[in-house]
C-alpha cells in the first residue's frame, strides 16, 4: 500500500490551494496510491514556542491539531505540502506545522528520512518561486526525496477556483504526483 497525503496550507476552504492539491491527489490515486487531503483551514496549529521540551520527550508540549496531522505525516510514504503565497511567503499555518514537525522529527531520529514529496504553490501574481523554495527547504533538510515535474510546481489563481483555469499549473501538479508515486513504487520495490 502506498499512502500519499496532501496538506493544504490555506486558511480558505475549497480555495485554489485545495483545488491544486486535490488534482495532484486524484492523479496519485489513479496511479494506485491511497490518498488523503488534509486542510489546515479551521485547524489550530500554534507556532513553536521554542520550549525545546521535544528534545527530551520526542513530543510537542502544545496540544492542538498538530499531533493528529503529524501522525499522518509519519505514516505517509508521500507528503505534498501546498500553500498559497501570502506577502511573498508560505502561510503562517503551514510554517507552524513545518517548524514543529521538523524539530520533533530531529528529536525522534529523523522520521521523514527517505519519504517522497515536495511543495505545491499557488498565487495571484508573484512569489511562487520564493514560496516553493521556502517549502523545499523542509523536504531537503529532512532527508526527503523530491522528484521534479514538467515545470516548477506553481500555479496562478486569485479568487476561489481560478486555479482550475491554469491548465499548465494543473498539468504540472498532476505530473508531480505521478512522479511521486512512481518513485515510491521504485523505493518500495513494488514494480
Ligand atoms: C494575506 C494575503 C496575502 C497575499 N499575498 C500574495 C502575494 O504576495 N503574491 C500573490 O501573487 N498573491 C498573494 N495573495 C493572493 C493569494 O495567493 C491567492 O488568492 C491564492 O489563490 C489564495 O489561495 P487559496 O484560495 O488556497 O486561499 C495574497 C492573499 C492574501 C489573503
Amino acid at each position: 500500500m502506498i499512502y500519499v497525503i496532501g496538506i493544504a496550507g490555506s486558511p480558505r476552504v475549497e480555495g485554489n490551494t485545495e483545488k491544486l492539491v486535490t488534482e495532484a491527489l486524484k492523479t496519485a490515486a489513479e496511479e494506485g496510491a491511497q490518498t488523503e487531503l488534509i486542510r489546515l483551514a479551521n485547524k489550530e496549529i500554534k507556532p513553536c514556542d521554542a520550549c525545546l521540551s521535544c528534545r527530551k520527550t520526542g513530543e510537542c508540549r502544545i496540544k492542538d491539531d498538530f499531533q493528529e496531522i503529524f501522525e499522518k505525516m509519519i505514516k505517509a510514504d508521500g507528503i505534498i505540502l501546498a500553500s498559497p503565497v501570502y506577502f511573498g511567503s508560505a502561510t503562517p499555518q503551514i510554517m507552524a506545522l513545518i517548524d514543529r514537525a521538523g524539530y520533533i522529527s530531529g528529536a525522534r531520529g529523523r522520521v521523514f528520512e527517505n519519504k517522497v514529496g515536495g511543495p505545491l504553490v499557488v498565487a495571484r501574481r508573484a512569489g511562487q518561486n520564493f514560496t516553493f523554495a521556502q517549502l523545499l527547504f523542509f523536504f531537503l533538510h529532512q532527508g526527503m526525496i523530491v522528484p521534479g515535474s514538467t515545470y516548477w510546481n506553481i500555479a496562478f489563481g486569485r479568487e476561489k477556483g481560478e486555479v482550475l483555469e491554469d491548465r499548465e499549473g494543473l498539468r504540472t501538479a498532476r505530473n508531480f504526483a505521478k512522479k511521486i508515486v512512481w518513485l515510491i513504487k521504485k523505493i518500495k520495490n513494488l514494480e
